[in-house]
Formats: structure tokens, C-alpha cells, sequence
């Protein structure tokens, strides 16, 4: 079986210059899921693309990357329509790359071309879709739905016996035909010379002077098509205004939340308020709070917690994880049974080891926490190495800006930073080394060693009432 994706076209009602087929359904490319579907059924996979072309492709191929087991890039031709002279054109470059690349078109071979704006479309749906076209034994066939709202489709016109005649496009409808409810979704079946003879007679003499590919169909163009209703109309709803765009998001995240409750354990506490990825990977059950995030790649293992209100994007957490409330996480890795938040803050490259816990207002850049290091409340490491165990207390800060470069800090396995020490980086702490509270650190510490900076303190008795009572009396 050959595919063709259609995702050469600009979607303008989309009032983006971003190509319409990119806007994301569950952090994919709305034409990912059809071109997905397609790379299961179909031998051969062409895709048409046109406008902003070159990153269509480079998206669709980067998230095909990211699935084992789909090798999308040794089956794919990729063709690019010069003019979007409509969909039918499309496919027609479709043909026309095939036989430029060689790849020949058996007479039994079928066809299955999808358009690029269908986000929800599922395996089951074409399956019977394709099952429906070959037991009727047609020539070609599209899926059809019902609707209330049929306007911008095109309607699948029928005779007096319910024979499917044509589809009109809603903007060469007459008023009667644009009652029409049963509408074209945009997945069509052909065997193969059909749709090269049916397409070869469609011309552009309608209101957009465009090609359609809907003019291949139906018994007007000379073979024998069927419009084949789908039960599942949900699968169906195709984007082309931001609107629907956010429909489809709402209903593809609840199908994935639903896939994950049912097949890992996933369990959503306020489901409507979370956000998961499609490009996220679960490794068991975990607790998924209000407000939660999971974003980009992101790798989860077993019995995680997140608590509620975080943002956890491209990162690894590892089991028995708990991600208190309003935490954000980008492009970091906490490890088994480590703790943060809540209102932690893990900036690229930061690493939490085991059981090891960041507190409140703790912000972490480029920093490693060894395990069971402890960093509990408002404090800055940035380009830090912490070792085990090593305890770091509130307010501490590695200075690890210069105003032109940066620099790394090491502190040792069992160290103990007091309170509102500043690290002035490049510096190293050495093991078991004690830092007294308030230092401001600019020398290496040796392990073993204590370092304490402090000026002499005074303290006069009876001095400060004495002061205020001779203040207040100057006041008078
Ligand atoms: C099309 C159908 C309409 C159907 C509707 C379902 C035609 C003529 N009409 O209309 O019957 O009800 O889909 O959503 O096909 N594309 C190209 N090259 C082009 C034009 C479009 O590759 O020159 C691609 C687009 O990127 C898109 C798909 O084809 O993925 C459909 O194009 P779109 O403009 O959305 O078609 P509709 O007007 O919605
Ligand atoms: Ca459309």
C-alpha cells in the first residue's frame, strides 16, 4: 500500500506564518499523527510538502527519531509542490516524485491519502475505513461524517437512490447543497491507475481555481466510489482555525491521559488541568497533581509524585520521586527517591542525586547535588559540584559570575556550608570541611579544615536604650 500526505498548504485561516500542519497536538506536529498512521499501513510514504517545507520535514522526521521501531526516513519521499494549486495538484506531485524516484505503481496496487490536518485520526479508523472500501470493492472511496456544522467542508452530494455523485467544495455549493450534513474528512481510498486516470481529468474551473482532488471521487468521475461513513467522528475533526486547533488538543490530551491511566497506572487528580506529552515515557504508576506539566521529552520512573502547579520539561526523574508544589524542571535529572520543592527552580544541567532534597527557593544551574546532599532553603548553586552527604545551609550562594565568565564550584562529600556563606568561584571545599555561617569564602578550604570569617563582635551593655532615649530626646 503507498501513502501521501498532503501538508504542502499554508493554512491560512490559521492567521499564522507559521505552517499550519506544525502547531503542536500533544507536543507533535498535527501532521504527525496521520503521517504515523500511514508509516504503519503503508510500504511506501510520500509526503507533499510547500510551504515551509524544509522544517516540515525536519519535524516530522525528529519526532519519527523518537519512536523506536518506526523507521520513517528509509521509507519516505518527500515531494514539493512548486504552486499550491490545490489537493489535487498535491497528489498529482506526489505521483510525480514517485516516478521520478524510480518506484512503480503496481495496477492493484492501493493508495491512501490523508490530509495533514487531521490530529486525531486512529488506527482503528482506517482499518475499518480500508476494510469498508475493499469489501465494497470501489474504485476509490472517501471517509464521510455527519454534522451540525458542516460549513467550509466539502459536502458529499448523493442521488435520488443515496448514490454518491460528487463532493462539492462549500464555495461552488448552491444553497440546496450547502444543507448537505454528510460531509468529505479528507482520508480517501484509490486503487492505483484510477487515481492517475481520474486525476488526469480534474481541471480548475471552480471558484478557487484550484485542482481538486475531491473531483477524482464520486460516480461523476467515472468509476465506481464510495463515501464511507465513520462512526467515529471525533477522529475526523480536521484544523484550520485556532479554535479547532484547541478542540483537538483537548481531545487528543484526554485520549492520552486515558491511555495512561488505563495501560500504566497513571493516576490524574484534576485531569482537565494537566498537560502531558505524547513525547513523555512512563516507567510505572505515579500521582499526577493539579496543574502539572510534562513537557518534551521527558523520562518518569515508578511512584513519582508531583504534587501540583509544576513545569517539568525535557528531564528525568527517577523513581519515588517527589516534585512538591510549583517546582519547575528543565532539561535536568533528579535521581531515585530525591526530593524538591515545594518552589524549587532546576535550570539545564542540574542533577539531584539519590534521596538527596531541594528546598524551598532553591534555584540549581549546571549543578550536581550528590546523594543525600542537602540544599533546604533559598539558596543559589550554579556551576556547582556537591558531594554526598554534604549539607548546604539556608541563603548560600556560589558566586560563580564574574561579569565575563563563569566558574565552577566543588564542595566535598560530608561538608557542612553554614548558613549565608558565599562561595566565591572558581573555589573548592574538601571533604568533612566545616564553613562557618555568614563567610564569605575566597579561598579553597581543605578537607578536614574549618573556615570562618568574621569581624570582632562588640557588645556594650545597656548601650542601645541609652542610645534611643537620647535619640527620642533630640526629636522633641
Ligand atoms: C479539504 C477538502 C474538503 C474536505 C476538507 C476536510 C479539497 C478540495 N477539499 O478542504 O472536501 O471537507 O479538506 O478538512 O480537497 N494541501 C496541499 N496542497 C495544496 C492545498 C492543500 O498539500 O495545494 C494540503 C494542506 O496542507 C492540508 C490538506 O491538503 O493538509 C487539505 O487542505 P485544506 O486547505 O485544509 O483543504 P480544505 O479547504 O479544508
Ligand atoms: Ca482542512
Amino acid at each position: 500500500m503507498l501513502g501521501i500526505l498532503l501538508a504542502a498548504g499554508r493554512g491560512t485561516r490559521m492567521k499564522s506564518d507559521m505552517p499550519k500542519v506544525l502547531f503542536t497536538v500533544n507536543d507533535e506536529p498535527m501532521a504527525f499523527a496521520p503521517f504515523h498512521q500511514l508509516q504503519n499501513l503503508c510500504n511506501t510514504v510520500t509526503v507533499v510538502i510547500g510551504y515551509g517545507g524544509s522544517d516540515v520535514k525536519a519535524s516530522l522526521l525528529s519526532r519519527a527519531s523518537e519512536i523506536s521501531g518506526l523507521n520513517a526516513e528509509g521509507k519516505t519521499i518527500f515531494c514539493t509542490q512548486q504552486e499550491l494549486k490545490g489537493t489535487g495538484d498535491a497528489v498529482r506531485t506526489a505521483l510525480e516524485g514517485l516516478a521520478r524516484g524510480g518506484h512503480k505503481l503496481d495496477d492493484d496496487e492501493e493508495v491512501i491519502i490523508l490530509n495533514g490536518d487531521l490530529p486525531l485520526i486512529r488506527k482503528q479508523t482506517l482499518d475499518l475505513f480500508i476494510k469498508q472500501a475493499r469489501e465494497s470493492k470501489v474504485d476509490s472511496a472517501c471517509l464521510s461524517f455527519g454534522t451540525n456544522n458542516p460549513t467550509g467542508l466539502g459536502r458529499i452530494v448523493r442521488d435520488m437512490r443515496g448514490i454518491f455523485t460528487n463532493i462539492r467544495e462549500e464555495k461552488d455549493a448552491t444553497n440546496d447543497e450547502k444543507k448537505i450534513r454528510e460531509v468529505n474528512s479528507g482520508v480517501y481510498y484509490f486503487k492505483a491507475p484510477v487515481l492517475k486516470e481520474a486525476l488526469s481529468k480534474v481541471s480548475d474551473n471552480n471558484k478557487q481555481k484550484e485542482f481538486y482532488l475531491t473531483d477524482a471521487l464520486g460516480s461523476q468521475s467515472g468509476f465506481k466510489s464510495a463515501a464511507i461513513r465513520c462512526p467515529y467522528k471525533w477522529d475526523l475533526s480536521g484544523v484550520n482555525t485556532t479554535y479547532e486547533l484547541s478542540v483537538a488538543r483537548s481531545i487528543a490530551q484526554a485520549r492520552l491521559q486515558k491511555t495512561l491511566a488505563e495501560e500504566q497506572g497513571i493516576s490524574f487528580a484534576d485531569p482537565l488541568s494537566v498537560f502531558v506529552s505524547a513525547r513523555c515515557q512512563f516507567e510505572g504508576p505515579c500521582n499526577i497533581g493539579p496543574n502539572v506539566q510534562l513537557l518534551g521529552r521527558t523520562r518518569i520512573g515508578k511512584n513519582v509524585n508531583f504534587v501540583g502547579s509544576s513545569l517539568i520539561e525535557d528531564s528525568q526523574i527517577g523513581d519515588d520521586v517527589i516534585v512538591d508544589f510549583s517546582t519547575v524542571v528543565r532539561s535536568a535529572k533528579i535521581l531515585t527517591a530525591a526530593k524538591v520543592g515545594p518552589f524549587a527552580h532546576l535550570r539545564p544541567d542540574s542533577i539531584v542525586g539519590e534521596e538527596a532534597k531541594v528546598g524551598n527557593f532553591v534555584e540549581l544551574k549546571k549543578a550536581r547535588l550528590g546523594k543525600k546532599a542537602k540544599v533546604s532553603h533559598l539558596s543559589y548553586l550554579g556551576d556547582a559540584d556537591v558531594g554526598d552527604e554534604t549539607n548546604i545551609g539556608c541563603g548560600t550562594i556560589t558566586c560563580n559570575y564574574d561579569g565575563a565568565s563563569k566558574h565552577k564550584t566543588v564542595i566535598g562529600k560530608n561538608a557542612f556550608i553554614g548558613s549565608d556563606t558565599q562561595l566565591i568561584a572558581p573555589i573548592t571545599v574538601g571533604d568533612e570541611a566545616y564553613v562557618a555561617s555568614g563567610t564569605t569564602l575566597t579561598e579553597d578550604v581543605p578537607s578536614g579544615a574549618l573556615a570562618l570569617a568574621r569581624a570582632e563582635l562588640t557588645i556594650k551593655n545597656d548601650y542601645a536604650r541609652r542610645l534611643m532615649a537620647k535619640l527620642k530626646q533630640q526629636k522633641k
